[in-house]
């Protein structure tokens, strides 16, 4: 197969860091830039052991995609055999491997033998001589059936390692300083805060694993584990990556992944094939009943499961090792596409149905999600965008899904009915019309009973029952809330809105109008009136919902504004009653694309659309269109969010571009490296006002 990883050591100055490239909520494609190249994320490190080797670490690299591993310093350390050589030539050399290098320290020997015989700076000494990519400092490991003051003692002792440890590795060894606290979440947070803040003479941390938790999933306690991670979210800096120490069950990844895990290591692969265990997805498969392979395989292809069980044990450990290796690889390269496309949650949800303890964590997430807020939950849900392109398939879980949340929550917070209706009178009392028959696009299957309905009653604002929660009609075409894929049964078994639901939206659940079908005609001048207060009415929406700018705000703005449109009739272009082209609903999601003229016109207005300082030196290349890149801002507002517009603006607040942004505040505050907003378009000073 031969590996396609590139081994270039990383620019000096790059080292250690950490860049985003795709996310889905804070699931992210990332990497991290080590002296053996740059580090794919999400990624498992296979535990290699050096007296062992069940796959060679150079087979691994060449035939099953692995670009690093880790292995064990303290067993190299500890024997003379391994420990000469690596010290003369190297630890690549010692197993083979052209990739990146990850090495434990001896804490995990310290757990299951008691205590062991090497020094906390001795270690690391140990694994920047050997030439290791990624080491680890000697953490201090704690059980969760340790008392509260053992894991306290636990995550002290830990932090009081940790500078010498930093001091130690030098210019050129990146560390891992692990996270311990038990079960205990407070604990762990606190772990992760300090751990987080501790600064080495060259660094401070590379990576953040999740220690101590092996026994935690040896026990299935995965819902344990899910607090545990959300506890660590919150405090651990968000430009490090986080790695969970000795998971490595592919049906844990998609939960893993989706709470914001970057790294897995294992020796799973190997020890489960030992006794004849495979990994799947779904769960763990023994081989002794199968008839069938209930799965594909390329290391298996052509053999059967007899054949397998009539191996000599060792050759049937090693088949078997390779099948789990590559059922791990592929289920990591589902994960990252489900990132890449959105669908993370989706696969979240999938997997929950592998074992009752990944349900009830799943469950637990779900309630955590859709709850009251706090800080680990608000990162998820604003993190993941809220307009993007494609259909949601509905289960009983999707409601859940981070992006669908952080929608409706605009609509509650922002969307406001229109303040006058299509005769020109002000909507004083507005009263809801309930859409429940139509499918979508509902502009095509209700316009007219919608027209018809408000010719009657003026007062009249449409909403949309679906199954994701209520739509606003002048809403109807945003992707995710409109492309839903559900059974005829599913749409039309739909409980009636509560009274909350319905306040929130400012209507009186005493006056509800049910949109009713008939073949009545209008005049033709009142359904184009109607028509256009409808169109008018959508942008103004989508520019409080997704631009933050108030309805009024718009209808001043927008009076008398003309439009372009498709060859099916649809709004393409906005311009303002001057002639001006000020924004584009976007045809394939839903969204809204300003133009320079309406980044202007919503700056002068005041707008509540977030903005952005940009430092003095990044002003020209970002006003020639060039993307705001991490490390040249000054100061960002509260409410940026990924997916969404935002305004760039200098020290003075003059306006020099807009985009979209791709991370959250506290992301453009503490990275260094990668893509902050996407520039659509830059304003050169003699074009802003
Ligand atoms: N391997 C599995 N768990 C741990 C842990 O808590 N610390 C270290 N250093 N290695 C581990």
């Amino acid at each position: 197969m031969g590996s396609t990883f590139d081994t270039t050591p990383c620019r000096e100055q790059d080292l250690g860091k950490f860049e985003i490239l795709e996310r889905d909520g804070v699931a992210r494609i990332g990497r991290l830039f080590t002296k053996h190249g740059t580090l794919q994320t999400p990624m498992l490190l296979p535990v290699v052991n050096p007296n062992i080797r069940t796959i060679e670490p150079r087979e691994m690299w060449d035939e099953f995609g692995v670009q690093a591993l880790i292995t064990n310093s303290y067993v190299i350390w500890k024997h003379e055999k391994l420990k000469n050589p690596a010290l003369k030539e190297g630890v690549h050399k010692l197993l083979d491997f052209p990739g990146i290098i990850v090495t434990d320290s001896g804490t995990f020997q310290s757990y299951v033998y008691g205590d062991i015989d090497v020094g906390v700076e001795e270690i690391v000494a140990f694994q920047r001589d050997i030439g290791v990519d990624i080491g680890t400092m000697l953490d201090v490991f704690g059980r969760p059936d340790q008392s509260i003051e053992e894991l306290k003692e636990a995550v002290e002792q830990t932090v009081k390692r940790a500078l010498p440890s930093l001091v130690e590795a030098g210019s050129d060894l990146l560390l891992n300083g692990p996270i311990q606290g038990g079960l205990h979440t407070s604990l762990r947070s606190e772990s992760a805060e300090l751990m987080g803040s501790v600064n080495g003479p060259f660094r401070g941390f590379s990576v953040h694993p999740i220690g101590g938790i092996v026994p935690i999933m040896e026990q299935h306690r995965y819902l344990e584990l899910a607090r545990i991670i959300l506890a660590v979210r919150k405090t651990i800096p968000v430009n490090r990556p986080i790695h969970m120490f000795g998971c490595g069950h592919p049906m844990l990844f998609p939960m893993c992944i989706a709470l914001g895990v970057d790294l897995f290591d294992s020796a799973a692969y190997a020890l489960f094939a030992r006794d004849g265990r495979l990994l799947t997805p779904d769960g763990t498969v023994r081989i002794e009943n199968l008839k069938e392979w209930p799965f594909t395989s390329r290391v298996l292809n052509g053999i059967s499961p007899s054949d397998v069980r009539a191996m000599e044990k060792n050759a049937r450990t090693d088949l078997l090792a390779r099948y789990n290796l590559e059922a791990t690889q592929a289920e990591l390269a589902r994960c990252r596409e489900a990132v890449r496309s959105g669908k993370i949650w989706s696969l979240v949800e999938q997997r929950s149905h592998s074992s009752p303890e990944l349900r009830e964590a799943f469950l637990f997430l779900k309630e955590h999600l859709m709850g009251e807020n706090d800080s680990s939950k608000s990162q998820i849900v604003f993190s993941s965008s809220p307009v993007r392109p494609g259909s949601e398939r509905w289960t009983e879980d999707s409601i859940s899904r981070p992006h669908l949340i952080h929608a409706n929550r605009l609509i509650r917070e922002r969307w406001t009915p229109p303040l006058s209706d299509w005769k020109g009178e002000s909507i004083t009392n507005p009263e809801l019309l309930l859409i429940t028959s139509g499918r979508p696009p509902w502009r095509d299957s209700v316009k007219n009973d919608v027209i018809r309905a408000l010719f009657h009653n003026p007062s009249l604002i449409p909403i949309i029952q679906t199954p994701n929660g209520l739509l606003p009609f002048d809403l109807e075409d945003w992707a995710p809330l409109c492309h839903i894929q559900a059974s005829e049964n599913t749409w039309s078994s739909l409980s009636s809105p509560s009274n909350d639901v319905l306040k929130s939206l400012g209507f009186d659940s005493q006056n509800i109008h049910h949109l009713t079908s008939s073949d009545e005609s209008i005049d033709k001048e009142d359904r184009i009136r109607i028509f256009e207060w409808l169109e008018f009415s959508q942008i103004s929406a989508k520019c409080s919902v997704l631009l933050g700018a108030s309805r009024k705000m718009t209808s001043d703005w927008l009076d008398g504004m003309t439009v372009g449109r498709s060859s099916t009739g649809r709004i393409r272009n906005v311009f303002t009653s001057d002639g001006r082209h000020v924004l584009s609903p976007r045809l394939h999601d839903g969204g809204i694309s300003l133009t320079n003229e309406g980044a202007k016109d919503l700056h002068s207005l005041g707008s509540g659309t977030p903005r952005l300082v940009l430092k003095s030196d990044a002003i020209p290349y970002v006003q020639d269109g060039r993307n705001v890149i991490h490390g040249f801002i000054e100061d960002v507002d509260e409410n940026i969010a990924p997916g969404l517009a935002c305004l760039i603006q200098d020290s003075s607040g003059n306006l020099i571009a807009h985009g979209i942004s791709r991370c959250l505040p506290s992301e453009i505050r503490s990275f260094s490296k990668g893509i902050a907003v996407r520039v659509r378009g830059g304003i050169k000073s003699d074009d802003s006002q």
